[in-house]
């Protein structure tokens, strides 16, 4: 099994070294093999071979069986053009690997309902997934760019714009994952219920994507569809979000919110993510970003991307067992009562990055 790592900047490197540990004692323990290369990615790609996504690095993520993946991102390189900026290296990779399904799990473990900054009778329990789609919408729409006045009228561009934009395949094959994820979390006590999550009320293009849900669900009468405008999901995932089982949406309403429903568990630090392509190879990511503000001080936490490396066993590598193991041993740790700064209760004890990661490799076990 090929995988790629991509550490990326700040934190990314030091929480990605603590997902190989754990890798690396599946093997022994599972017999398996892995073959991890490494490559840069990001600001660190820029600094070191002036691109955030290098030829090499997108050849190796191609012919890898899934893409281990830190994060990317940096002040310093706020000021370069956007084409050059470290987000490129992520959104260069989603569009050339395919991956347009974005799997992002909002789980609250119940030794941390007291992380979650509302009410613990809110929040227990919770256990939602967000599909968001990851290669179409405004984020990708052409054409975009700012417009120059011809009458020379203002000193710089009068205006700029994007192109919000989806079409019918597009929402089919992200609706298909959707309700398919609902079946299968239905196998396992969930409501077997699908939000979509739109703006129809204002955007033609949201009013075409809940025509196209609408129609995919013809498919799935065992699920329940529901359609939802994007201001009022953002308020009943703080009022109620326990009535959520799968929301799907596109690629910018599934970026705000699936900030705000991981924030609902009491750390970004926990979440893992995937993002499959047709074929389930995917890269696998934290939710969180690279948190340069305490990048190199060996105090974040790493349990977002070990759990996305149980993710990625399980999605891509079709190793369920060890996924499994890894998950319960990210449990037993929380359980032990371990915590990173960012889980932990004012003024409790802490680990750091390093020493979370050895407790998940000894929890294996
Ligand atoms: C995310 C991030 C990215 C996005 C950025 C870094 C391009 O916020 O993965 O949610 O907007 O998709
Ligand atoms: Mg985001």
């Amino acid at each position: 099994m090929k995988i790629a790592v991509l550490p990326g900047d700040g934190i990314g490197p030091e929480i990605v070294a603590e997902a190989v540990k754990v890798l690396q004692r599946l093997q022994a323990i599972h017999g398996l093999r892995f073959e991890l290369e490494y490559a840069d990615v990001g600001g660190t790609a820029y600094t070191n071979h002036g691109h955030p996504l290098p030829e090499a690095t997108l050849r190796l993520a191609q012919a890898a069986d899934a893409v281990l993946f830190g994060s990317v991102g940096d002040p310093r390189y706020d000021n370069l053009e956007r084409a050059l900026r470290p987000e490129q290296a992520i959104l260069g990779l989603r569009k050339n690997l395919g991956l347009f399904a974005n799997l992002r799990p909002a789980l609250l473990y119940a030794e941390l309902a007291d992380a979650s900054s509302l009410k613990p009778e809110v929040v227990a329990g919770l256990d939602i997934l967000i599909v968001r789609e990851l290669t179409g919408d405004i984020y990708f729409g052409q054409p975009r760019g700012r417009r120059t006045a011809p009458d020379g009228a203002f000193a710089g561009a009068p205006e700029a714009f994007d192109t919000m934009r989806y079409s019918r395949p597009e929402i089919e094959r992200i609706a298909h994952v959707a309700f398919q994820a609902a079946r299968t979390r239905r196998a396992a006590g969930h409501a077997g219920r699908v939000t979509s999550v739109d703006k129809a009320n204002v955007l033609e293009t949201f009013q075409f994507w809940k025509d196209v849900v609408t129609e995919v669900h013809k498919d799935y009468p065992d699920i329940t569809l529901e359609h939802m405008y994007v201001d009022n999901a953002a308020m009943q995932l703080v009022r109620a979000p326990k009535k959520f089982d799968v929301i799907v949406t596109g690629n910018m309403f599934g970026d705000i919110l699936s900030d705000e429903a991981s924030m609902l568990t009491g750390s970004i630090g926990m979440l893992p993510s995937a993002s499959l392509n047709a074929e389930q190879r995917g890269l696998y990511e934290p939710s969180h970003g690279s948190a340069p503000d305490i990048a190199g001080r060996g105090i974040a936490n790493p349990l977002a991307t070990i759990l996305s490396a149980a993710m990625m066993l399980r999605y891509s590598l079709g190793q369920d067992a060890a996924a499994a193991r890894v998950e319960t041993a990210v449990q037993q740790v929380l359980r032990d009562g371990l915590r990173t700064a960012d889980i932990a209760q004012p003024g409790a004890a802490t680990v750091g990055t390093a020493a979370m990661g050895d407790a998940v490799v000894a929890a294996l076990d």
